[in-house]
């Protein structure tokens, strides 16, 4: 018996060692190592273990304490009171027996609630004085937060000026990434060489916490509030009103909110917000059902860690076990080797999943992967599939270890490994992996936007040598490409002519498409403004660079980097005698002089980014929000709230068809 007692200590100890440990992975690194489900899988069943062995019990234990810490770089705010976390609830038989605990606490039948969303990003609490933002902090430990005011104040979101101006009031929500937003992010991270986020809430994490504001400002960060914390004049009697008033002032208010009025509406609400979960723009982990009256939530209180007033019921993962039939090596552009498994297509939250990335070397040790595994997948975030585990008791015997190479797959180049990065590269320069998947990036819609230039194009070209280097583009022949297998005169013709375009392209862009990394499109647009030319910026120095905002000591030594390489010097004279122009000619004159644009939805024959090049390039300017200084909103398809802000500031509102009259007119 004694030692059933010893094994339950020890059981318990290593639960709390693995929590901590993965805490630190998620709060402070904004990289954990485990799904959310699987982390709070690891809290449900070290809360069981201290609920039936109390004697074993501790303060100090992750189950008494809220996540997270202050890191050093931040001052710290203290809360003005706790920012507690919540309990979770997986069922609803859990949610019904929180109903009965919560019944017998406040000693009430007919209780009131309110069903929220859960959004998967990061609190925050805001101070207002007399109607002005005058702090933001993050959670931090709870009690006492990171000082993240600069950074709050580049975030559009989040109100800078609000129409309560009676004194103090902290409210209480969270940032978020939306999903569409956290695509094109690491979309661009990936094209930069630069690490990918798993998820919308590491990347709002790690964005948020940055400890240069201008990083945050470049980041699509957005807001809500869920919560008044602190206010001088006295508040609604219940949540809803709260939330409604907070909406008044001026704060980003969910509108899924709702009240409910017995646990059969609250299992409803729930079933409905499971189904609506992937048309959100945002990323929810599931619902919170709160206490309406602000009485009764005071009547109920809380523990050290969250309230009893308010409860998580989160939604089920989205997860799917499949096996691997094969672990392929990836080629990256910059000669990145990323291991790839290839799976058996299963279906997880209404999309097929057939590769998932396996990152590195190290992480299919860490997590012991091999061919013919069966394995967890979830799609972290409803985004990026994501290896969860393995099943290591289903293995078959045929499993097979996977043996990274030595040599790269596609060329057979050397590889390297630096120092301070997890991943492989090829070393080849002519690598034809890295060359297709430069030419591709050269032509691709952000960069010079040659239609018809695709993959399987561009790998044909490759692979039959008519392309050896991106330059090579601009002197391909109509003839060379009509012989291409499948390709006829028309769309030789046609590619002839899209290429032809391409070379007006703005040197902002071409800088973009050159590829040099961990220059990403803002990046490309900030050293085109500083250096009129190419050979201006060839001449500069690191510390020219460095000097730059914006341009930090990593982004710095690449450019200098590149410029080293006497192939990209090859290459940007040959860009040039093929008569594309390497320096600015952004007009501060021009048919638009003088009027502001804000865009607003999807276009369908452009992208946002061509559109905005296109009115600079007429002389206008455009802007991220409609003010009253906005002189038209083009609005394309599924507008988002500009369009009603700009009907009410009696804003010309133009369609993306007018907006081509109103351009070609002035061109
Ligand atoms: S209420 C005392 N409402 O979830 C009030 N929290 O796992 C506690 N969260 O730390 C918070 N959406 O960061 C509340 N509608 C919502 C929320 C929400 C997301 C976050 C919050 C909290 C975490 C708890």
């Amino acid at each position: 018996m004694e030692e059933d007692k010893d094994i339950i200590r020890e059981k318990i100890e290593n639960l709390r060692k693995q929590i901590e440990k993965h805490r630190t992975l998620y709060y402070e690194e904004n990289a954990p190592l485990i799904s959310d489900y699987e982390y709070d899988l690891l809290e449900k069943e070290l809360k069981e273990l201290e609920e039936k062995y109390p004697q074993f019990a501790s303060k100090k234990s992750p189950t008494e304490v809220v996540g997270g810490t202050v890191s050093k770089g931040f001052s710290p705010v203290v809360h003005p009171s706790p920012l507690l976390s919540l309990e979770n609830v997986y069922s609803e038989g859990e949610m019904n027996d929180w109903l009965i605990r919560l019944k017998k606490v406040v000693e009430r039948d007919d209780l009131e609630f309110v069903g929220e969303l859960k959004f998967d990003g990061l609190s925050v609490a805001l101070f207002y004085e007399n109607g002005q933002l005058i702090r933001a902090a993050t959670r931090g430990d709870g009690t006492a937060g990171e000082d993240v005011t600069q950074n709050a104040l580049h975030i559009k979101d989040v109100p800078k000026e609000i129409s309560f101006k009676n004194g103090n009031l902290v409210v209480r929500g969270e940032i978020y990434m939306p999903i569409k937003e956290f695509k094109e992010f690491n979309e661009k991270r990936e094209e930069e060489g630069l690490e990918v986020f798993a998820n919308p809430r590491n990347a709002a994490s790690g964005s948020l916490r940055q400890i240069d504001p201008s990083v945050t400002a470049q980041r699509p960060l957005s807001l809500f509030v869920y919560q008044i914390m602190v206010c001088s004049s006295e508040i609604p009697p219940t949540h809803f009103e709260c939330l409604n008033l907070l909406r008044q002032w001026g704060f980003p208010v969910d509108s899924f909110s709702r009240i409910l009025k017995n646990g059969k509406e609250i299992a409803d609400f729930y079933s409905e917000m499971v189904t609506l979960k992937a048309s959100f723009p945002y990323d929810a982990d599931g619902i919170v059902i709160k206490l309406n009256s602000i009485e009764l939530q005071n009547r109920a209180g809380s523990t050290a860690r969250s309230p009893r007033w308010a409860i998580a019921y989160k939604f089920p993962p989205e997860q799917a076990k499949t096996k691997i039939k094969d672990i392929v090596v990836q080629v990256g552009r910059t000669g990145a080797l990323t291991p790839v498994a290839i799976l058996d297509p299963v279906k997880i939250g209404g999309v097929i999943v057939s590769r998932v990335s396996l990152h590195n070397e190290d992480e299919i040790k860490r997590k012991d992967v091999r061919v013919n595994d069966t394995v967890l997948v979830e799609r972290a975030g409803g985004v990026i599939p994501y290896l969860v585990r393995v099943f290591p008791e289903e293995r078959p015997d045929d499993s097979k270890n996977f043996v990274f190479p030595d040599t790269c797959p596609v060329c057979g180049g050397r590889i390297h490994k630096s120092e301070d990065e997890a991943i492989k590269r090829c070393s080849n320069k002519n690598c034809k992996a890295q060359l297709k998947e430069a030419i591709r990036h050269f032509a691709s819609r952000e960069s010079m936007d040659i239609s018809g230039l695709g993959k399987i194009l561009v790998d044909k070209l490759v692979e039959s040598g008519k392309l050896n280097s991106i330059s090579d583009i601009y002197f391909l022949k109509e003839k060379e490409l009509s012989e291409i297998d499948r390709m006829g005169a028309k769309s030789a013709k046609n590619l002839i002519e899209e290429i032809e375009k391409s070379k007006k392209r703005a040197y902002a862009r071409i800088l973009y498409a050159l590829g040099i990394r961990m220059v990403g499109v803002e990046t490309a647009k900030i050293l085109a403004e500083k250096f009129h030319s190419i050979d201006l910026l060839k001449k500069a120095s690191e510390e020219d660079l460095i000097k730059i905002e914006g341009i930090g000591p990593k982004v710095s030594k690449e450019i200098i980097e590149f410029f080293r390489i006497e192939e990209n010097i090859k290459l940007i004279d040959r860009l040039k005698e093929a008569g594309l122009t390497l320096e600015g000619t952004k007009k501060t004159e021009g048919p638009l002089k003088g009027l502001t644009f804000v865009i607003t939805g999807t276009l369908s024959k452009t992208t946002r980014v061509r559109a905005k090049e296109i009115i600079e390039e007429l002389g206008g300017k455009v802007s991220d929000s409609v003010t009253k200084e906005t002189n038209f909103l083009v609005v394309g398809a599924e507008p988002g709230s500009k369009f009603e802000k700009a009907k009410k500031l009696n804003i010309k509102i133009i369609s993306e068809n007018e907006f081509y009259e109103l351009i070609f007119q002035k061109e």
